[in-house]
């Protein structure tokens, strides 16, 4: 059978996890996929960085808009980040020359995802995201096939690892929120601009993301009312703690009579309950369907093997021939029918 052949754009931690998966798992992976996944060119800001993982067998692209065009690749692999820019026009140069995109981009997904998926369904291709939210936790899955037959009632979660490790911390060793924000910098945590992290960007994005799945509406980022931890201050944590709480950035979005609510901001939650008791680093993602009541998943949220994991799902999916808008809907039906706040149908 034949292979499917990717392009990878971005070899960070990221794009260097699904190369190192691609090659030690490449048996299993072809035959979950039912024919090889291989990697036919890649593309990142510099060529000669040691990543821990040969390169060579590879062609070389400077440009990933040229990658993504490429006549030898079936899928394009975004990894760069970004909400525009290179990202963007690389994914749409992919869906215009007839390629499936797979991206782990929740920027550029929160601002332009339907516009994309639009594009794709226009061209017949799918773009396919389960790595833009919460790392290696399924939940995209969860929400477009688990429990397709739901209605949901509620999501919510803790959907930024690194403010989860900056209030857990803040509470373990009763140092202020600097202090933590340096710890959390020198261990690598926090992204180039650490405003997503700590401004709850990034866990808005996401949480964006899944609400407009999850209702079938447009990606609304523009109406997360978002909230950072940065004002979080060791205080609150004592106070939090003499009540029996903890503090955490807390993602809920739901449907109300007034239409999709969704809120990204530090909440109290109780000390005993499993997001009281989530532990550093991770994430979890609470789903309530009115069918399978409430179900919770908790995992890595970051980090090269989780995101890779969850990349690399997708890729196998579309090998197998899975072609299904991940938006639930067609996206150009969304357009047409619904506004950006939907109210309960
Ligand atoms: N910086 C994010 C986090 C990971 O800490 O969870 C990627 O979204």
């Amino acid at each position: 059978t034949d292979p499917l052949r990717l392009g990878i754009a971005g070899l960070g931690t990221v794009g260097v996890g699904v190369l190192k998966i691609l090659r030690d798992q490449a048996d299993l992976i072809a035959a979950r996929a039912g024919r090889p996944v291989t990697v036919t060119a890649v593309s990142a800001r510099n060529r000669d960085t040691d990543r821990g993982v040969a390169i060579d067998g590879f062609d070389w692209e400077d440009d990933p808009v040229v990658l993504a065009a490429r006549d030898d690749i079936d899928l394009f692999v975004e990894l760069m980040g970004g909400a525009d820019g290179p990202a963007k026009a690389a994914t749409e140069a992919a869906i215009a020359a007839g390629k499936d995109v797979v991206t782990a981009n929740k920027a550029m997904l929160a601002h332009n995802g339907h516009a994309l998926a639009e594009a794709a369904e226009a061209a017949g291709r799918v773009i396919r995201f389960e790595a833009a939210v919460a790392g290696g936790i399924p939940v995209i899955k969860a929400l477009t096939e688990g429990l397709a037959a739901n209605r949901i009632e509620r999501v919510m979660g803790v959907m930024n690892g690194t403010c989860n490790y900056i209030l857990t911390r803040m509470q373990a060793t009763e140092q202020g929120y600097n202090a933590l924000f340096d710890e959390a910098a020198k261990l690598g945590y926090l992204e180039a601009d650490p405003n997503l992290d700590v401004g709850g960007i990034d866990a808005g994005h996401k949480l964006s993301l899944l609400a407009a799945i999850a209702y079938g509406t447009r990606v609304d980022f523009d109406n997360v009312e978002l909230e950072g931890i940065q004002a979080v201050t060791l205080e609150d944590i004592r106070q939090a703690a003499d009540m029996g709480y903890r503090i955490k950035l807390l993602g809920v979005a739901q449907m109300s009579g007034r239409g999709l609510e969704q809120r990204m901001q530090p909440c109290l939650v109780p000390a005993a309950s499993p997001l009281g008791q989530l532990e550093g680093g991770t994430n979890m993602v609470v789903i309530e369907g009115d069918a399978v009541g409430q179900i919770v998943l908790r995992g890595a949220g970051a980090g090269a093997g989780p995101t890779a994991s969850a990349v690399l799902g997708d890729v196998i999916d579309i090998a197998r021939g899975f072609r299904v808008s991940t938006f639930g809907q067609p996206a150009a039906d969304l357009r047409k029918a619904r506004p950006a706040r939907a109210a309960v149908p």
